[in-house]
């Protein structure tokens, strides 16, 4: 059970998932939602729908829970969507540490049409400075230091990446549309 463009068939229906993996900052939502608008089918932010289902925001769950109760959350809540079958078309924005844990890489490998945002640290740490989000893994870090540490989680989880992808593009001075347009012309 695989495939964006339904080469293959799940119990006679096309099951179409695209996940979008990547560090933080890189736009894995921005994309996902305006590829899931393409694609007129629905989007989820893996994040959102994990505070959706705690009723807590990721980082009140950091703080009260500690880093592990989230990555446990984070894992029920990809397996309950790689669970979704029938005609059910998505795209799914995942955050930047899904894979981890190795029961969730080989979901994305498994069960969804993977695709990973690339981006270098740099631009990565200008984004992420621009943007209020509050990123619990990153809320100690400034500057050097910001840099440094997603140097550290570049180098940590880029093989993961590249292990669960079947498609990698770098988004380096690409608008949100650009990426589209650029997946659209791979074929996906
Ligand atoms: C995390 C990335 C975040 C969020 C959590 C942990 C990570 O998502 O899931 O703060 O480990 O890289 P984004 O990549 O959407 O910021």
């Amino acid at each position: 059970m695989i495939g964006w463009k339904g080469e293959c068939v799940n119990g006679g229906v096309l099951v179409r998932k695209i996940a979008l993996v990547g560090l933080m900052g890189v736009g894995k939502s921005s994309v996902g939602r305006a590829l899931s608008q393409v694609f007129r089918c629905s989007f989820v932010d893996l994040d959102n729908d994990i505070e959706a289902f705690a009723n807590k925001s990721i980082p009140q769950i950091f703080r009260e829970d500690g880093e592990t109760a989230f990555r446990t959350l984070e894992h029920q809540r990809l397996q309950t969507l790689s669970e979704v079958r029938g005609d059910v078309e998505m795209v799914l924005a995942t955050g930047g540490g899904v894979v981890e844990s190795p029961e969730n890489r080989s979901l994305l490998q498994n069960e969804w049409y993977t695709i990973w945002l690339d981006a270098d640290v740099e631009t990565l740490a200008e984004r992420i400075q621009r943007d209020s989000s509050v990123r619990p893994l990153l809320q100690a870090y400034q500057d050097l230091a910001l840099r440094q540490r997603l140097r550290d989680l570049y180098s940590r989880r880029e093989l993961w990446y590249k292990h669960v992808a079947r498609v990698r593009v770098q988004v380096v001075d690409l608008t949100v549309d650009e990426v589209v347009q650029h997946l659209l012309r791979l074929g996906i």
